[in-house]
């Protein structure tokens, strides 16, 4: 039995124990993370502002779907590689001041002018990641059907799916170029370690959140 959650951020293993156990992955992420950059909209699970992609082995790869973080327990990511749009977003260089580069979805929502107030956009970008990040040529329907959880209620969606279109049509066709495609292997073999076929339960008999193996 295991008594605290384990998951992957940005190539390291995460261990967390002392957190409420009804403690939702929104909540997490912004309030203890401070990780900001996910929002929070509905906070039901029908605008999409709050998405992020958690990554999964299948069949010895890592695989990225997108999910709203806001209806999701933080021990449902118990041995996921977690991505926000903060780990996408650029990090500027302490050395330089100079902000890093842009990942290739936002690139292309930047240059297809996919966004105006912006609420939307983390949750959007992370959606489109994830298609980003599957195999084989993807069609425009795919990417509608990617962007049905996701609200906007300015830009419109054709920008939206041109930028898309426009990412995924320049993506090479050995795959996705990205951080999170170079380190692929790696993130595999952290998942494969921290997948250890345990009971967890974290809380104690009054409020726990229990995931039998
Ligand atoms: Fe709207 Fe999560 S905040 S789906
Ligand atoms: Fe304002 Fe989408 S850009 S809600």
């Amino acid at each position: 039995m295991r008594d605290r959650i384990r998951y992957v951020s940005n190539g390291q293993i995460v261990e967390v124990a002392d957190v409420p156990p009804m403690a939702t992955l929104l909540d997490y992420v912004r309030l203890q993370r401070g990780r900001l950059g996910t929002k929070e909209g509905c906070n039901e699970g029908d605008c999409g502002a709050c998405t992020v992609a958690l990554g999964r082995l299948v069949d010895g790869r890592v695989v990225y779907q997108p999910v709203n973080a806001c209806i999701l327990l933080l021990g449902q990511i118990d041995g996921a590689d977690l991505v926000t749009i903060d780990d996408l977003a650029p990090v500027t260089s302490a050395a330089t001041g100079s902000p890093g580069a842009l990942h290739p979805i936002q690139t292309a929502m930047v240059e297809h002018h996919g966004s105006q107030c912006g609420f939307c956009t983390p949750g959007i970008v992370m959606s489109l990641f994830a298609l980003y990040h599957q195999d084989g040529a993807i069609e425009r329907g795919s990417i509608v059907d990617q962007l049905a959880g996701n609200l906007c209620r300015c830009t419109g969606y054709r920008p939206i799916v041109d930028a898309a279109t426009a990412a995924l049509a320049a993506r090479p066709a050995r795959g996705p170029v990205d951080a999170f495609a170079a380190r692929a292997s790696e993130t595999a073999k952290l998942l494969a370690s921290i997948a250890d076929g345990n009971d967890l339960f974290v809380g104690d008999s009054g409020s726990f959140f229990a995931a039998p193996a």
